[in-house]
């Protein structure tokens, strides 16, 4: 198992009215080649932050970014950043918001039109195709946004919460497309995911960010018998995951409650 991408001692902090805010500090963190791992964390402590500053759109105070072993200001190029908000262009159609990335890398548009209504079909859409963002669901832009990471074809995606608008089943569903995809194609995903549920039924790893600022407090190792989402869920193992994740992040479940 090949180290991809490394973060070595990465800190960042905000300027604020009477000073500065320590955000991230020291934050390392190894993510292998084809690895699937999700950031859990607190809110506001510093997941989106660790993206920006990942995709190079965000510079950070110290620390090393490392791709295949070369010192890099950030992976732009490499990733695919489905940003927490859909940011669909919402004077463009869905279609004209799908092939914006295949136009800046020159591809085709024959070729593009053709991957992008395979994808839309795929991930339940067909027909959308010249409908308007505000036309669409909260998931269905959501659905397209995700489209539009995958089409350019990065080594690696960073998810920023890309189902939290969803209901359940269609979560179900769309994480099931995911997984697939990203086996398919070979992908390598990072995944920032407030659902512990979600985390466990899809990573190889999960990491617990923690602290102020905030590091890496503990990395879980996830090995269930099954990629598939609701298999996963279902795998003996899974409820252990869940449990000492939640523990970790201080959740209260039920369980402890009422004991
Ligand atoms: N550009 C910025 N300028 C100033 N402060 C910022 C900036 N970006 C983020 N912050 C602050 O840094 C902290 C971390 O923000 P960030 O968005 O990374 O958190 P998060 O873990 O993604 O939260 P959430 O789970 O709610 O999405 C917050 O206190 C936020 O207000
Ligand atoms: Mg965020």
């Amino acid at each position: 198992m090949s180290t991809q991408l490394e973060l070595i001692g990465v800190e960042k902090s905000f300027p604020i009215k009477d000073g500065v805010r320590p955000v991230i500090g020291g934050l390392s963190m190894t993510i292998n080649e084809q690895d699937f791992v999700s950031i859990v964390g607190p809110s506001g402590c510093g997941k989106t932050t660790i993206f920006n500053i990942m995709a190079g759109l965000l510079e950070p105070d110290s620390g090393i970014i490392k791709y295949r072993g070369q010192i890099i200001e950030g992976v732009r190029g490499k990733v695919g950043y489905m940003m927490q908000r859909d940011l669909l262009f919402p004077w463009r159609t869905v279609l004209e918001n799908i092939l914006l990335g295949p136009q800046m890398q020159n591809i085709p548009e024959r070729e593009a039109k053709e991957n992008a209504m395979e994808y839309l079909y795929s991930f339940g859409l067909a027909g959308t195709e010249n409908s308007y963002p505000k036309m669409l669901s909260g998931g269905m832009r959501q659905r397209v946004a995700l489209i539009r990471t995958l089409i350019t074809n990065p080594d690696i995606l960073l998810l920023d919460e890309p189902f939290s608008a969803l209901d359940y089943q269609t979560r179900l569903y769309l994480e099931g497309v995911l997984i697939e995809a990203v086996e398919t194609f070979k992908k390598t995903v990072i995944l920032v995911t407030h659902d512990i549920d979600e985390a466990v039924a899809l990573s190889k790893r999960v990491v617990v960010l923690g602290g102020r600022p905030s590091s890496v407090k503990k990395v879980y190792d996830i090995n269930l018998n099954t990629r598939s989402p609701i298999g996963a869920r279902s795998d003996p193992n899974f409820s252990g995951y869940f449990h000492d994740l939640c523990a970790e992040l201080d959740i209260q479940t039920s369980e402890r409650n009422a004991s």
